[in-house]
């Protein structure tokens, strides 16, 4: 990246824009004044079963518990307090399915179809607290589900679609999901792909807690059926539109939601209600200046990401939002689909990652050019850091040098969105993520903890508690505290995993992860859970894995492995084969999205004298540009860099 400390571009929102901002730069003092009474007065935007009388409980420190003397539905509301103000006609998702089919839902049908599904689910033998998994491409019945569970107190669990079968079968045992619901099979690109065939294998496991399978049809995909399975509209369809929802204490688990850490084994990041929903909502109001009677909204991530979760569920829905749900891919059945869609609905809040901006990039500003832009007024990015050449591109060509553009640094971890700049007020910088919301307090330490100056970088830490944190590690809760907390208990501060730095003009810029993780195209990958996929293939004897930067993914994986010796001594041809084998091998075990872009067969691991395989030298190695993309077991090249590095001690 460009030094960071040379750019001085700024860009100021309009003066017609911040003049009917949502938030005015005021909200920053007036929170930095009194953050638990700033809180509480953005809890106040929800409706309260039982108001609360307490703001924050950090008498347990690190476990918060966040307005926990009121009582309160999230369904409610996200759906029903939105038909009782008379908005029941309005429309809360344009869904558009990747073959072209498309779905209007009002809130009055997302009332209908939530409480179906909830007395559904009760049916089902459900209760308060038991946790469901969901597995579901991107469909109306995938958000109706995720309410429906909130409806009843239950917590879902939600597991990507290209997740594999052994992915999802751990998540389930590890938050010993009651009930699954998938469906018969996913649009990829334009084909059907099986879905439920990945939860029948994970179903069949012996020790499985699963007693029911939800099954959507959606594909039309012939499926195995067994005494577990019920269709979706067989079980959902012949329900009760009524259904009287119950209130839920603020502390109530809302969801369970996995994200890799540094060790194999995800990590079930918990959230609860209030404080979720409270975070959820205002940042979705104040970072995208959302107003529900004029604005068109379109994230564009999948409900199996926290992104997903967040804003497109439940800060939108609890803000009346009318927003799109799109099914597919960008480029299905061609490149301009995004444009087209933004164009057919007039969106006027677009919200994507970097990865899919350089994506763009890469296809030129002519496709955009064929479609009317004209609606949309604020874009976001999220997910890894955005280059401040794909930035400036964003703001040409799709935001015609007028729409602001909002920066969101948040985790899967803080629920919601942390450090971003406010449409309305900052005049942001192309790259950086720029301060913290108001509310919200996070600064750069050093290794000591001490915070760093400006033009200084170090750890990225939070040092207050905020409504929408964690929680805890669903059943590990001592993985929570070593994860988040111990790095700079003294302080007790926050641990995010990023490295980041303050410019000259105190902006803030992230730098990425300072941990072995991996962002892959927005999406956080372990460096040992691809490590432990390869080494549970016979012909690996050892695997090292390391995140290389990339063009278009960010970081890009790339892996070195030794074999055993009886799989060497094949020639050129069986290597590349055997390469290729492992590719697919690490895409069954975790998913696609967790395929290695590169594997390198090496005799050695460079480590240090304890034992530590030395990622930073593998990484150079990955990333130096003489190396071809394929190297086969004869290409002593690898081995000559690693060498090389070794002798110039790095
Ligand atoms: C990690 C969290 C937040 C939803 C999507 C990812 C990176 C996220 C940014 C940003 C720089 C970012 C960080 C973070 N990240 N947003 N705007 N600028 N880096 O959620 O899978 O929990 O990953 O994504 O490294 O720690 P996640």
């Amino acid at each position: 990246m460009d030094n960071l400390s040379a750019e001085h571009r700024t860009f100021p929102p309009s003066e017609a824009f911040a003049a009917a901002a949502n938030v005015r730069a005021e909200g920053y003092d007036r929170a930095a004044a009194d953050p638990e009474a700033f809180w509480a007065e953005q809890a106040r935007r929800l409706t309260w079963a039982t108001p609360f009388s307490t703001v924050l409980d950090w008498s347990d420190a690190p476990h918060a518990r966040w307005f926990a003397d009121g009582t309160l539905n999230v369904a409610v509301n996200c759906v029903d307090r939105h038909v009782e103000s008379g908005h029941g006609d309005q429309v809360a998702i344009h869904w558009e399915g990747e073959p072209g089919d498309s779905r209007d839902l009002t809130y009055a049908d997302l009332l209908r179809e939530v409480s179906k599904a909830a007395n559904a689910l009760t049916s089902l033998g459900l209760q308060a607290g038991d946790r469901v998994a969901i597995y579901l491409p991107m469909i109306p019945e995938a958000i109706v589900s995720m309410l429906a569970c909130a409806r009843l107190g239950l917590a879902h669990s939600v597991i990507f679609g290209g997740f594999s079968a052994e992915a999802l079968r751990t998540r389930i045992a590890d938050a010993s999901a009651r009930v699954v619901i998938t469906s018969d099979g996913q649009y990829r690109r334009g084909t059907p792909a099986p879905l439920k065939a990945a939860v029948d294998e994970a179903v069949a496991a012996a020790d499985s807690p699963v007693e029911h399978v939800v099954v959507v049809r959606r594909t039309g995909t012939e499926v195995a059926w067994s005494d577990k399975d019920v269709w979706w509209h067989e079980l959902v369809d012949q329900q009760s539109e009524q259904h009287t929802p119950e209130a839920f204490p603020a502390e109530q688990p809302l969801f369970i939601l996995y994200t890799s850490g540094t060790t194999g084994k995800p990590k079930g990041i918990l959230h609860t209600s209030g404080g979720y929903l409270t975070q959820a909502s205002w940042t979705h109001h104040a970072v995208f200046d959302h107003k529900p009677d004029t604005d068109v909204y379109w994230c564009t991530a999948d409900i199996g990401w926290v992104t997903g979760h967040s804003y497109i569920v439940y800060g939108p829905l609890a803000n009346r939002v009318t927003q799109v749900v799109y099914e597919g891919t960008p480029n299905t059945p061609h490149e301009g689909r995004h444009w087209e869609i933004i164009d057919k609905y007039g969106v006027t809040i677009y919200y994507t990652a970097p990865t899919l901006i350089r994506t763009f990039m890469k296809w030129g500003a002519d496709i955009p050019a064929k479609y009317d832009l004209s609606s949309l007024r604020v874009l976001g990015s999220v997910g890894e850091p955005i280059n401040p050449e794909a930035w400036m591109w964003y703001r040409e060509v799709i935001g015609k040098n007028h729409c602001p553009i909002v920066d969101t640094w948040w985790q899967t971890e803080t629920g919601a969105i942390m450090i971003a700049p406010l449409p309305g007020v900052t005049a942001a910088k192309p790259g950086s993520a720029m301060r913290p919301l108001p509310g919200i307090s996070a600064t750069i330490v050093n290794d000591d903890g001490v915070p760093v100056g400006h033009g200084q970088g170090g750890y990225l830490v939070v040092d207050q508690p905020w409504p929408s944190m964690l929680r805890t590690i669903w059943g590990d809760d001592e993985r929570f505290r070593d994860t988040y907390w111990a790095r700079f208990a003294a302080q007790g501060y926050y641990f995010a995993g990023d490295g980041a730095k303050y410019d000259d003009d105190g902006a803030l810029w992230l730098l990425g992860r300072v941990d072995d993780v991996m962002n892959v195209s927005g999406h956080r990958i372990s460096t040992t859970e691809v490590e432990s996929a390869l080494v549970s293939h016979p012909a690996v004897a050892e695997a090292a894995v390391v995140g290389a930067s990339d063009p278009m993914t960010g970081q890009g994986i790339v892996a070195f492995v030794i074999l055993r010796a009886s799989a060497t001594g094949g020639d050129g041809a069986d290597g590349e084969a055997l390469i290729k084998e492992l590719r697919g091998h690490v895409a069954k075990e975790i998913g696609p999205i967790a395929r290695p872009r590169q594997i390198m067969v090496v005799p050695e691991l460079p480590k240090t004298r304890s034992g530590k395989i030395m990622r930073r030298l593998l990484r150079d190695v990955a990333e130096n540009r003489d190396l071809g993309d394929v190297t086969t077991l004869q290409d002593s090249s690898v081995m000559n860099l690693i060498s090389s590095g070794l002798s110039a001690g790095s």
